[in-house]
């Protein structure tokens, strides 16, 4: 399983290896943790894969240099399932290196796949569902069909979120490529075309581009491109002019790469929902190294985080309450360990951290295991430090995030808190398997919201243009709402430099309304109908401030008007379940703090006196 990696394709004239490796460079700022190529030589396979960086592939051929060819794929991953080593690396082969493939995405159903492998006395060198799908793959071209027929014979066996790059030793003539709900882009040459997973992998060779849909099979050769959907009817791509340098294309077209990953949340929760149940529909969590007995054992829950992160472990405490009535503690990792916390071996530790490296949280895990509790770590970066030094993990999948801000590294841990809440819900049986498969449905129909919001995108922008010169905002929120007023405050900090604050609703007649002022903005997160009697407060609360002219701006539910009166501009969310909201709420709060900046003329990407991992105390 590989999710959000590069992919490269070259069928041609040139020297494949300089067409693919070039290919990977530009894919770089994905980020990854091995590397690999494979090329069509003279009726052979010849490959290279790496743990690592692209240089140590690139040393490897150096010191043992791969023979010409004109066909050649390549892949970097990163890995959030199984370690980045040279066995897991891709491309893979079958048993008898006819074919070479690398892959993207999630084969859910790998596993009785496997068993049915294994069961013909084929030996598997890796635990990755990549080879299972080579071996797959080959023994349909050991049947005499060619690589195309294969292909589509292979993807009408899979389940899951994938794209298929493939090579065969016997036909230097073509790649062939499959996708579902996995990137894959084809580029249109002279002679030669390309596949790529973005179009920065062929951009300076090529601009004129094709997009695929979904469930289809594409085949490259010198002389064209033919593409078949998976039930085997003929289709035609989507031709199209790439308008990008390479810097943009890189950022998928947009001006920063958090605008980029603002816009790969639904696809970043949809990839962490992958692979989660067992063919029987039980969740499952990876790497769950914590048996269901030790689970059972928790009577308390503490998480410690730090920043954004923090504020996922806010939501993760209304959910996991809720759904396991087990009580959770939620601390600032850098004041952990100095508050000298009551832990024992029925305390359960998670520790949610996107980069896997920041030194507050590093230590507050260390300290806990001092005290014989057991750790679990939410994270998005494979083989980082504080998954390595923990009990268990659960990997968020929302591929390399590159902005320092942090958003689609949010909303995946966000999605590993309720999945985390659902497995203990599901071990300690204070929830039914239906009542779990329901919030499971819930979840995996939260991408499509999220890109609703999304879809009003333009809106938020131009309301972010109105505030270039407001120099103070407040965000309010209640319940899960809450942590979600804290985390666009801190978005407004860490790009626009200006003063935000974010606040229990509840709070601000203690106080914080004196703050309130003509004209200041006060964005309302509001509870959905969901949770009446909340809602009501909160209107109450909109009220309070804009009674005392404050410039509200209100995130409603669709459907709810009862805030309309008060609101000076009303943001509309999906209707969704009260505790997933945070899902879809934080969304406007990330695209107006990244437009406000922006219109400021601030680097997004790098904000001032920040960095993306905190490795210091
Ligand atoms: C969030 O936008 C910031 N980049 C920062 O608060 C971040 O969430 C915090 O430093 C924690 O980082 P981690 O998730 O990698 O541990």
């Amino acid at each position: 399983m590989a999710v959000m990696c590069g992919i490269v394709g070259y069928v041609g004239e040139k020297r494949a290896q300089d067409v693919v490796i070039e290919g990977l460079r530009r894919l770089e700022y994905r980020g990854y943790d091995s590397a690999g190529i494979a090329l069509v030589a003279t009726g052979t396979i010849a490959s290279d894969k790496r743990a690592g960086k692209l240089a140590n592939l690139e040393k490897a051929i150096a010191d043992r240099p791969l023979p010409p060819a004109t066909v050649g794929i390549g892949h970097t991953r990163w890995a959030t399932h199984g370690a980045p080593n040279d066995v897991n690396a891709h491309p893979h082969s079958g048993a008898q290196r006819r074919v070479a493939l690398v892959h993207n995405g999630i084969i859910e159903n790998f596993a009785e796949l496997r068993v049915g492998i294994e069961a013909d006395d084929v030996a598997l060198l890796s635990e990755t569902d990549t080879e299972v799908a080579a071996q797959l793959l080959e023994a349909e071209v050991l049947t005499g069909a060619d690589l195309t027929t294969a292909m589509l014979r292979l993807v009408n066996r899979l389940e899951g979120a994938f794209t298929l790059v493939a090579v065969d030793a016997l036909d230097p003539s073509r790649v062939v490529a499959a996708r579902r709900n996995s990137p894959l882009v084809v580029g249109i040459g002279d002679g030669e075309n390309f596949l790529g997973s973005d179009v920065a992998a062929f951009i300076e060779h090529t601009r004129e581009a094709m997009e695929l849909s979904q469930d289809q099979v594409v085949t490259i050769t010198r002389s064209g491109v033919s593409v078949r959907n998976f039930d085997g009817s003929s289709a035609e791509g989507r031709r199209y002019h790439v308008d990008w340098d390479l810097s943009a294309a890189e950022k998928d077209g947009h001006d920063w790469f958090m605008r980029k990953e603002i816009h790969e949340q639904p696809r970043a929760v949809a990839d962490s929902l992958l692979g989660r149940r067992t063919p029987e529909g039980r969740l499952h969590l990876d790497e769950m190294r914590l048996s269901d007995q030790e689970l059972r054992d928790v009577d308390k829950v503490i998480i410690i985080a730090c920043g954004t992160s923090f504020y996922a472990g806010m939501v993760a405490k209304y959910a996991i309450e809720h759904w396991t009535r087990v009580p959770v503690e939620v601390e600032l990792a850098s004041e952990f360990r100095y508050r000298d916390p009551i832990l024992d071996y029925s305390t359960l530790v998670v520790a949610i951290s996107q980069s896997g490296e920041t030194a507050d949280t590093l230590q507050a895990i260390r300290h806990a295991r001092t005290q014989r509790s057991k750790v679990l770590a939410i994270c998005n970066t494979n083989g980082s430090t504080i998954p390595r030094e923990s009990d268990a993990v659960i990997y968020t999948h929302a591929g390399p995030e590159i902005g320092v801000a942090s958003t689609k590294g949010f909303l995946t841990q966000l999605v590993a808190c309720y999945l985390l809440a659902l497995y203990l819900a599901q071990v300690k049986g204070t929830r039914y398997g239906d009542e779990i498969d329901e919030v499971m449905r819930q979840l995996e129909a939260m991408p499509d919201h999220i890109a609703t919001v999304l879809a009003s995108a333009d809106a938020i922008y131009a309301m972010a243009a109105e505030h270039v010169d407001t120099r103070s905002v407040l965000f309010l929120g209640r319940h899960a709402g809450y942590p979600v007023a804290l985390e666009g405050a801190l978005k407004l900090k860490e790009l626009a430099y200006i003063h935000a604050e974010g606040f229990a609703a509840g709070e601000l007649k203690h106080g914080p309304i004196a703050l309130v002022e003509s004209g200041l903005p006060v964005l309302c997160v509001v509870p959905p109908a969901g949770r009446d009697q909340l809602r009501d407060k909160m209107v109450s609360g909109i009220q309070e401030v804009r009674a005392r002219g404050a410039r509200t701006i209100c995130l409603v539910e669709d459907g709810d008007d009862a805030i309309t009166p008060y609101a000076d501009t009303v943001i509309r969310l999906p209707k969704v379940p009260v505790l997933l909201q945070p899902l879809v709420a934080v969304v406007p709060l990330q695209l107006f703090a990244c437009e406000l900046a922006t219109r400021m003329g601030h680097d997004v990407d790098q904000p001032r006196n920040l960095a993306k991992s905190v490795t210091v105390e």
